[in-house]
C-alpha cells in the first residue's frame, strides 16, 4: 500500500516517516514532495494545503494527524466522499486528562495569584475551598471531554458537561443541547472548552456566553482558536467577567509575537502542546488504523464528515 504523510512541521516529517516505515515495512511511505501522487491511497495529513487531497485518484482514506478534522474540512476541493479517520487513543486522552487537571487544579488554587506573590516577597495567603465547593464544567464529552470530566469528578469537583446529545458519565451533572446551554454556563466556575471546531460551535466562546457564568469565572480552552472571540476574551478579563484564562489554541498559530495574550497578567498561554501528537505515539496508532481500514475497509474512529467531528 502506498501512503504520503503531510505533517506540521518539516522538522517532523522524517521522523514520521521512519517510524511508519518501521511499523508496516511491507507499505510505502513517503512525504508529499516525494511521492507519485497519481498511486497513493492513504493521506496523513495535518492541515492540507486546499486542492492537495483532490489530486490523489486513487485516495481510499484521509488520516487526520490529530483528533480534531477541522484542518482536513477547511479545505474547500476536498474529495467529501473519501472517509477521514480520527487519530485518537489511550494516550492521548490520558495527556489531555492531565493538562486539564493541571490547569483546573491551578485556577482553583489561584496558583497565578501565588507567582505573583513569590515575584514580590509577599506572604499574603492565597486560599481556596475544597474541590466541593467548585463547579466546573467541560463543553464536549466526546472522547477526551468525557475523560477529563471524569477525571474532574474522581477528585472531587462539582463537575457537569454539556454535548450535543445526553450523556451519563458517573458523578458528572450532564447537560445537552442548545437549550440546557445556559443552565451549564451559570453553574461553572471553571470553564474547559473540548467541543470540536464545527459551523454550530466557531465563536462559541464569546461576550455572551462569557455573561451567563458567574463572575470571576475562569476559562481553559483546549480545543481550538476558532471557538473563541479574543477580543471579548479580553474586554471580559478588563471587566472582571472572567478572572484568568489557560490558552492551548488561538485564531493564528503561532501566536503572534505581538498578541496581547503573551503579556496579559491574567492569562496563560500553552503551544498547542495539551494533547499534541508526537511521531512515537501517533504512528503506532496510524499504522493499526491502516491496517484494520485496509482489512476490513472502516475502523471505529472515522469521523462524521458532514457533521464535522
Ligand atoms: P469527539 O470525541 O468528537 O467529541 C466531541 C464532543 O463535542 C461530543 O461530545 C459532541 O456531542 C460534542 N459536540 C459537538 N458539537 C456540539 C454542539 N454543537 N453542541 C454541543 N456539543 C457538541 O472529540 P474529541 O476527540 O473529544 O476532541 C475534541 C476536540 O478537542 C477536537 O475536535 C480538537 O479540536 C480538540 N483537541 C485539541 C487538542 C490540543 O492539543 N489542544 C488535542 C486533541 C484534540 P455528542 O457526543 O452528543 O456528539
Ligand atoms: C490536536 O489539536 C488534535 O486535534 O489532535
Amino acid at each position: 500500500m502506498k501512503a504520503v504523510l503531510y505533517t506540521p512541521s518539516p522538522e517532523t516529517l522524517d521522523r514520521w516517516v521512519d517510524r511508519m516505515r518501521g511499523l508496516l515495512p511491507d507499505w510505502q511511505f513517503d512525504a508529499w514532495d516525494d511521492a507519485d501522487l497519481e498511486a497513493v491511497e492513504y493521506a496523513i495529513v495535518w492541515k492540507p494545503r486546499t486542492g492537495d487531497l483532490a489530486k490523489l485518484p486513487r485516495l481510499k482514506a484521509i488520516v487526520s494527524l490529530g483528533a480534531g478534522i477541522d484542518h482536513v474540512l477547511a479545505d474547500s476541493e476536498l474529495p467529501t466522499h473519501i472517509p477521514i479517520i480520527r487519530t485518537v487513543g489511550q494516550d492521548l486522552t490520558q495527556i489531555m486528562r492531565e493538562y486539564v487537571l493541571l490547569h483546573v487544579l491551578r485556577h482553583h488554587r489561584n496558583r497565578p495569584a501565588q507567582v505573583a506573590n513569590e515575584h514580590v516577597k509577599g506572604w499574603d495567603a492565597v486560599l481556596a475551598p475544597p474541590a466541593y465547593r467548585r463547579k466546573v464544567g467541560v463543553m464536549g464529552l466526546g472522547n477526551l471531554g468525557a475523560a477529563a470530566a471524569e477525571t474532574l469528578a474522581s477528585i472531587g469537583f462539582q463537575t457537569s458537561g454539556w454535548a450535543r446529545s445526553q450523556k451519563q458519565i458517573e458523578g458528572v451533572t450532564c447537560y445537552a443541547g442548545p437549550d440546557q446551554f445556559d443552565t451549564f454556563l451559570e453553574g461553572t466556575e471553571i470553564l474547559v472548552n473540548l467541543l470540536p471546531l464545527t459551523p454550530e460551535t466557531t465563536g462559541i466562546l464569546n461576550e455572551d456566553h462569557f455573561a451567563k457564568l458567574p463572575k470571576g469565572a475562569c476559562l481553559i480552552n483546549c480545543a481550538r482558536g476558532g471557538h473563541m472571540d479574543e477580543d471579548h476574551l479580553l474586554a471580559a478579563l478588563d471587566s472582571g467577567q472572567i478572572a484568568q484564562a489557560t490558552l492551548d489554541v488561538f485564531q493564528v498559530e503561532p501566536l503572534p509575537q505581538d498578541h496581547p495574550f503573551w503579556t496579559h497578567p491574567d492569562v496563560t498561554v500553552t503551544t498547542h502542546i495539551a494533547s499534541r501528537i508526537d511521531a512515537d505515539t501517533g504512528s503506532r496508532i496510524i499504522a493499526a488504523n491502516l491496517q484494520e481500514f485496509e482489512e476490513t475497509g472502516t475502523v471505529d474512529d472515522i469521523a462524521d464528515g458532514a457533521r464535522g467531528y
